[in-house]
């Protein structure tokens, strides 16, 4: 874990209260998809964390949705400016962690951006996943672009489906509607899932296996502090250093 200064590139709104901030510096060192930054805001005591959607050369890509001061903040930031960021963080989703080419990536709201780079580095295995993004309504969709860009470098149609809850793009209703109504077969399939807790209990009752990343509320975001613990089936574990991504089976719901 480092502290690094990363120089603002992009900080677009590419949805309602969504925006995707690219930046500039030494993004090495991350090896799994899932992991995230902890960003310092002027004005604010604690570091916000934000999951890393893409890594490229030297520029991190992420996605954010203002939901307080923190991040509204970080909506006014423009290019040029600079940011304290540390780097890496947590654990990620593991891969290698199943031998099922049976794979299915679910994001609900700003639970997708970390669900871009596990779609990534399923194609560069020669997996071609399936994608299930929920929002509540059309306004707030995004990310559709970046899946359709990272499946054209791999040369690959993606297979993305849409749920929302209001019906106004996509099928009407959850990720676990579309799962359901979906011809596949859900035995067999493997899950990897970020984003509201709701929807990944919901996930977890389906008969797959799989790894969910979960959200606290955090302070260090390194494993110092304590302050991001939960219980799981193998005991207290810190968030953002054990975590946040869990196998299904050791999350206690
Ligand atoms: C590992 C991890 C990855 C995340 N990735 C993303 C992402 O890619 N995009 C995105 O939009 N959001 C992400 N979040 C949530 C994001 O950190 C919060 O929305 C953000 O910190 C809110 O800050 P604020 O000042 O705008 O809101 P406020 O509510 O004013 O924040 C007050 C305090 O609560 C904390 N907090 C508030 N909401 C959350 C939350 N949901 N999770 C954790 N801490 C929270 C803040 O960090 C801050 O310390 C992630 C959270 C975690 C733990
Ligand atoms: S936030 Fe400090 S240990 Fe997780």
């Amino acid at each position: 874990m480092r502290e690094e200064c990363f120089v603002v590139k992009e900080n677009s709104r590419v949805a309602d209260s969504t925006f995707r901030l690219i930046l500039e510096g030494d993004a090495s060192g991350f090896g799994r998809p899932g992991q995230f930054v902890n960003i310092a805001i002027d004005g604010f005591f604690l570091r916000r964390p934000i999951s890393v959607a893409r890594v490229y050369e030297n520029k991190l890509c992420l996605y954010y949705k203002i939901v307080g001061g923190g991040t509204l903040r970080l909506s006014e930031l423009n290019g040029g400016e600079e940011l304290n960021v540390l780097l890496p963080l947590g654990n990620g989703f593991d891969l290698e962690k199943t031998a099922s080419r049976d794979i299915l990536l679910v994001g609900g709201g700003v639970g997708i951006p970390p669900m871009m780079g596990c779609y990534e580095e399923a194609l560069k295995r020669g997996i071609r996943p399936k994608v299930v993004m929920g929002f509540n309504k059309s306004s707030e969709v995004f990310g559709t672009d970046e899946f359709e860009k990272i499946a054209a470098e791999y040369g690959v149609e993606p297979d993305i489906h849409i749920a929302t809850m209001d019906g106004s793009l996509g099928t009407k209703g959850t990720v676990i509607d579309v799962i359901k109504n979906s011809s596949s077969k859900i035995e067999g399939l493997y899950i990897f899932a970020c984003g509201p807790r709701g929807m990944l209990k919901a996930l977890s009752q389906l008969p797959s296996n799989g790894q969910y990343s979960l959200e606290e509320r955090m302070a260090c975001g390194f494993g110092a502090c304590m302050g991001c613990t939960c219980s799981t089936r193998n005991g207290g574990k810190r968030v953002c250093k054990d975590g946040p991504v869990f196998l299904k089976e050791e999350i206690i719901w």
